[in-house]
């Protein structure tokens, strides 16, 4: 770790022990401007960053960190096209994906937006032949059944993103997400589908990933059984950087979307990978989803650091993360149509940074990426929140929510927000022993009954969280939030000097696979594996086979 980046954190943790003692509920006693001091915004889109154990000093010392870090240099190393992928020797551009400005995005020295207009139209006339029924089945009926075959970022962005903007999908038309290898998972989808208006989009970078080739062989075989060999290429449409494969698994090059290396799978959603999201939304729509992406760039790219949501992001995660230990985070919407939200982002953010290594192949000197998940509120309230609120882990929160609902439906949205902000209040301001013991008395409970109690009533407080604001969640705005957690997740990779755009974690289980795949399928002795493996292919005989 470079001196200036310890003696940044060595001045943190001094810090802490200076505020530690300083519960939330007094710091925002003592000063009736917090919210101001600790609030950004973006347009519509509002960061209340104001119940976080921060004071005007930590956000220095934390910008300050993000500087010895080196983000800003970092920063223009991404946009500029950079190799900063250095283990796959790859630039980082998903930006340009998005980049509605005039400006070149070069790599290699050669501008790559041409290519990526060329795609985006390409997705735009195929999208709007789909939604106008000017592309059509092999019996001439209209597709209303769209299914995507694949997964990690081939699958959770387009999965959430079509999820998220569900009000903007055109009447008719279902989409549908095939992920799992797991055969329930395309034989439950396919179960009512009418293979005359099915459409399946293999969607996959490598085109090589096993879950999504044995689907899509599956689908095909589907497809096939029922309206012949002849219908696939109606049928079938792929999204990949592997053009060679798609056209070796059959599927024309008309018809065929393609990305490039410089796109990570986790980062895709921009790209082809798109194409579901714009066939159920529509071209207008997907270019407003980009824009709101690109409005986050352009604030990232400019804003200074103290006042860079995402930088903020990233620098209250590395606070709690390094300095008090805390290896969590919630991610909890208060946005129903958001119910992916956390899935997709434990693919951002825990393929990016759960690393233990650094750039330079050293040990990493301090914890890494924090465990992520969350799930819709007011569900989690009756399921987890108990334990936010009362376990003996401190879990920093992310709580969302539109000022709008979608629909207008009686009192359901006051009773949300007020929920969401209930929440966060009760997680910062706690309730103490006397207020606890005065409420039981007040209840008619007795003296002992009061003692006996007080201590369950007890809520900790001074637990952390940010919450994030919107109008409504349209296009522009899920683009403004998927790119501010992007950018977060790199922010804090520069931090802990990893590499974020790598995944080599996942191999090992891959290649493992591939050895014991013969053995489950009885093409090969089961042996020369350790005890526990071998003990449970053996049951998994004895019990198929039984
Ligand atoms: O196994 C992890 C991973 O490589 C992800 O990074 C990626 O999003 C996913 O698999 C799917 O990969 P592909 O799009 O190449 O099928």
């Amino acid at each position: 770790m470079a001196a200036s980046v310890k003696s940044a954190f060595k001045a943190l943790r001094a810090h802490r022990t200076e505020i530690e003692d300083r519960p939330l509920r007094d710091l925002f006693a003592e000063d009736a401007g917090r919210f101001e001091r600790f609030s950004l915004r973006l347009d519509d889109l509002l960061l209340d960053y104001s119940k976080n154990r921060i004071v005007a000093e930590t956000l220095e010392k934390l910008v300050a960190l993000a500087r010895a870090a080196g983000v800003e240099a970092a920063r223009d190393a991404m946009f500029a096209g950079e190799k900063i992928n250095v283990t796959e020797g790859r630039a980082v551009l998903h930006t340009a994906l998005r980049n509605r400005s005039d400006r070149p995005v070069l790599v290699d020295g050669r501008d790559v937006m041409p290519d990526v207009r060329g795609v985006l139209d390409a997705m735009a006339a195929f999208a709007e032949g789909v939604r106008s029924g000017a592309i059509v089945g092999a019996g001439g009926e209209r597709f209303t059944d769209i299914v995507n075959i694949g997964i990690g970022g081939s699958d959770l962005g387009p999965a959430m993103v079509t999820r998220a903007l569900s009000p903007y999908i055109q009447k008719g038309l279902r989409c549908h997400f095939v992920s799992n290898v797991d055969g329930a998972h395309l034989h439950d989808t396919l179960k009512g589908l009418d293979p005359r208006t099915t459409l399946f989009l293999v969607a996959s970078k490598t085109f090589t990933t096993q879950e999504t080739m044995t689907n899509a062989r599956s689908a095909r075989a589907w497809l096939v059984a029922a309206l012949g060999e002849a219908a696939v290429g109606a049928h079938f449409a792929a999204i990949s950087t592997n053009l060679e494969a798609v056209a070796a698994f059959g599927i024309a090059a008309e018809r065929t979307f393609g990305f490039w290396d410089w796109v990570g799978g986790r980062y895709s959603v921009w790209s082809a990978i798109g194409l579901p999201v714009m066939i159920a939304i529509g071209g207008a729509r997907f270019t407003e989803f980009l824009q709101g992406a690109h409005a986050m760039d352009e604030h990232f790219r400019s804003a200074p650091l103290a006042a860079n949501m995402p930088v903020i992001l990233a620098l209250l995660g590395v606070w709690y993360r390094n300095v008090w230990g805390f290896g969590s985070h919630a991610v909890l919407p208060y946005d129903q149509r958001l119910e992916r939200f956390a899935a997709y982002l434990q693919q951002l953010d825990m393929e990016s940074n759960g690393k233990g290594v650094t750039l330079f192949g050293e040990p990493a000197a301090g914890a890494t990426g924090p465990l992520v998940w969350g799930e819709p509120g007011t569900n989690g309230q009756h399921a987890f929140y108990q334990l936010i609120h009362q376990g003996s882990d401190v879990i920093p929160c992310d709580f969302l929510a539109a000022a709008q609902p979608q629909e207008q439906m009686g009192d359901h949205h006051p009773i949300l927000l007020a929920n969401c902000l209930a929440q966060s209040e009760a997680l910062m301001r706690g309730k103490t022993a006397e207020e606890a013991g005065a409420e039981l008395v007040a209840a008619g409970k007795s003296a002992a009954e009061v003692a006996a109690l007080t201590p369950h009533k007890v809520f900790p407080g001074n637990r952390p969280s940010n919450t994030l604001l919107y109008r409504r969640l349209d296009p522009g705005t899920l683009g403004r939030l998927i790119a501010l957690y992007e950018h977060k997740v790199f922010v804090q990779g520069r931090i802990w000097n990893i590499n974020s755009f790598d995944q080599w974690g996942v191999e090992l289980g891959k290649q493992l696979a591939g050895e014991l795949l013969p053995m489950v399928k009885d093409e090969a002795a089961i042996e020369g594996r350790d005890a526990s493996t071998l003990g449970l292919l053996t049951e998994i005989t004895r019990l198929r086979d039984g």
